[in-house]
């Protein structure tokens, strides 16, 4: 890996069917982005690509659901998705889109090219049909109960719960998505690409790409478990009017199947990338170039399509002779990242947007919680409570106050300018020995995407800086012995340095602050990775200004209203709300209940169980309140229900419905009540 050159990173092409959220970054483009901004300090020519990928199922149930066409959806999203990357500092490329022509010529060169080849085969299939729609069910037009773990809200193309692969015709009681129908089963007619033929040789290809770079755990089981199953052929069409035309005769009605034409959007992302550049043939050099290294990130669900059907398609192409594509070298695929106990789902509206995110907060500290707590090995949680102790305990308690201490001691002491070195003390020799070690130590775990290690490392380094300090007591010595004061402040801000390069690749924002802070010129990037273990600031050099780096985030800011039960999105508090219309407001059913009994919820904190009345029945409730009122003290209270949400389960209790409450200056969470009695039951609107 050492001499590799050329790194060509790609990240899973986003569905533009809904708004990125959390769980999106951790998976994929957090890690990706790291992986990049490492790879460029490093000096090592990175090319960064991905885009929207804007066919499929997923893009036609969301046009259907609002009656729109599809086109207005991937618009839409597209736009913020890009603009939700940019803003999360995701320093792409290219982010492209699988609508534009560039994209549809790619597709069909590979599709016509297998067929021309005579590698792909025509079979007649049997598939479920609505017949009230008058149209075929492929994947995720169909949902019903998956036949290995029993779910009943199954998806044609996969089961979330337990994760298998699936065909609709595999789902038992299937229902149509459209019409709700039970549906019948039609002949149809479709071209398969031969996967069972490149069985031996992607086996071979894991095993040696892994005894190279060493993949993940995780991904190599998901792998050894389809070998073992046995590849099939998979069918390479749809029938389906939104997607990739295809140019044969009785294709006129069907689209490339969504996965054969997303994965080559890494390809054609790449050219329109290289058109953009002014240089069309400069993606050559990327997918083309035999030095290149292609790492492949994505998250756990879309393992199958990387490490065995794109691989299995270029090792398709390539025996063609005229060229040949790089193959991933690795595919680093993340576990997922859970909030509250569910996986993020933008299907089930179940998580938090990155745009709603990063209205409230700078994006530096999302990325820093984010990155120390990635889902690497296995699937990790997003608290409002960790993001608040990771904001406020290690950014602004230890790098933040660190870097601001040694600033204003040199401004105070030393007139803002780099002090000379007296010799140096244990206590220098230790730090800087630190120092030394921590470029290659946390070298060594980015080059195997172990992103937490990696930054694990960096931070001890923060920390032997602020004990150093401390230590070394500049306030006492500055006096007492100027000359060890000057050693102390000038050793620390070499380290200020250090920090924000090797920082740099989690918290880009913030290093490009700390950089401007003492002012060298240039930025914090290229090249710059295996210099920072250097004394690079001469004596004298004057520093800029200096000025806080992170915000503490105050209890009331972070608060989650823990009642949200799944299917609602919880935004940010203090995001600005979407606007809605009159009749989405109308479709919650908000009603007046009075309050019979109450108790505290076992062993929570939080929560407290609710009897409430409305009208003439009767409904348990979990209300997130217990910090704020005492159970003897809502009897009898008339509160605001909405009594249509989906029922939950929290902490094993199950509550139906919502109390409504304001959240006042400090945080204290107040009941909404009314005015003046009303009968319980009574609508309020
Ligand atoms: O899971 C998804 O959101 C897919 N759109 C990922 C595609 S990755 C690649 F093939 F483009
Ligand atoms: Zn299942």
């Amino acid at each position: 890996m050492s001499n590799t050159r050329r790194i060509l990173i790609t990240a899973a092409l986003p569905y533009a069917n809904a708004p990125v959220h959390l769980g999106h970054l951790a998976g994929a483009y957090l890690p990706a982005d790291i992986y990049a901004r490492f790879q460029r300090l490093r000096g090592r020519d990175v090319l960064f690509i991905c885009g929207s990928d804007e066919h499929g199922v997923a893009i036609t149930l969301a046009a259907d659901a609002e009656k729109v066409p599809p086109g207005v959806i991937v618009d839409r999203y597209h736009t913020m998705n890009m603009e939700a990357f940019r803003k999360f500092g995701v320093t792409f490329d290219n982010y492209s889109r699988t609508s534009i022509p560039l994209h549809h010529e790619t597709a069909v060169e590979f599709l016509m090219e297998f067929q021309r080849r005579g590698i792909l085969s025509e079979k007649s299939e049997k598939q479920l049909y609505d017949e009230k729609a008058n149209m075929f069910l492929p994947d995720r037009y169909v949902e019903g109960t998956c036949p290995v773990c029993g779910n009943t809200d199954a998806r044609g193309d996969q089961c979330e719960q337990c994760g298998t692969f699936l065909d609709p015709m595999q789902l038992l009681n299937p229902r149509s998505k459209i019409t709700g129908d039970s549906p019948v089963v039609r002949e149809t007619t479709h071209l398969y690409f031969p996967l069972g033929n490149y069985q031996a040789r992607l086996e071979e290809y894991v095993r040696k790409s892994d005894a190279a770079d060493g993949w993940k755990e995780n991904v190599l089981q998901y792998c050894r478990g389809w070998f073992k199953e046995g590849l099939k052929d998979r069918a390479v069409t749809r029938d389906l009017k939104w997607g990739v035309k295809i140019p044969l005769p009785g294709y006129e009605n069907k689209v490339i199947y969504v996965w054969f034409d997303a994965v080559l959007g890494y390809i054609s992302s790449t050219k329109e990338w290289a058109r953009l550049a002014g240089r069309p043939d400069a993606w050559k050099e990327y997918w083309l170039g035999p030095d290149t290294k292609y790492v492949a990130f994505i998250g756990k669900d879309n393992v199958v399509f990387h490490t065995i059907v794109f691989p299995a398609m270029l090792m398709a192409w390539n025996d063609g002779g005229r060229e040949r594509y790089v193959l991933p070298a690795n595919v680093p695929a993340n576990e997922f990242l859970n909030y509250k106990g569910q996986k993020f789902s933008k299907s089930r509206g179940w998580g938090i947007g990155v745009g709603d995110f990063l209205q409230r907060y700078p994006a530096d500290p999302l990325r820093y919680s984010l990155a120390a707590g990635l889902p690497e090995y296995r699937d990790s949680d997003f608290t409002w409570r960790d993001f608040q102790a990771k904001n406020n305990n290690e950014l602004a308690d230890i790098l933040g106050n660190f870097i601001n201490r040694t600033l204003a001691f040199a401004v105070r002491a030393f007139d803002n300018a780099v002090p000379p070195r007296g010799p140096l003390g244990d206590l220098d020799r230790g730090v800087l020995s630190l120092l030394e070690r921590t470029p290659p130590a946390a070298a060594e775990f980015y080059e195997h995407y172990r992103f937490r290690d990696g930054l694990m490392e960096v931070m001890n380094l923060a920390r032997g800086a602020n004990k150093y300090f401390n230590d070394s007591e500049p306030w006492k010595t500055v006096k007492s012995d100027p000359v060890r004061c000057a050693t102390t402040i000038s050793i620390s801000l070499q380290i200020a340095r250090s920090l924000a390069i090797l920082m740099s690749p989690v918290i880009p924002g913030s290093c490009e602050r700390i950089w401007r802070m003492l002012d060298i010129p240039g930025e914090a990037a290229r090249g710059l990775w295996d210099t920072a273990g250097e004394d690079a600031l001469r004596p004298g050099h004057r520093l800029g200004t200096a000025g806080i780096l992170f915000t503490k985030i105050e209890d009331s800011m972070i608060e989650p209203d823990s009642t949200v039960p799944p299917g609602e999105v919880a935004p940010p508090p203090g995001a600005a709300p979407e606007k809605i219309t009159i009749d989405d407001f109308r479709k919650a059913d908000l009603r007046v209940g009075k309050v019979l009994r109450c108790e505290p919820v076992a062993k929570s904190e939080k929560l407290l169980k609710l009897q409430v009345e409305i009208g003439t029945e009767q409904r348990q409730i979990i209300a997130g309140i217990a910090r704020h009122y005492r159970s003897e003290d809502l009897v009898g209270k008339l509160v605001v229900v909405v009594c249509n949400l989906r029922p939950a389960t929290l902490m094993k209790e199950e509550s139906h419905g919502m109390v409504l409450a304001a959240s006042d200056a400090a945080g204290k969470l107040v009941l909404v009540t009314p005015e003046s009695a009303v009968e319980s039951g009574a609508s309020v609107k």
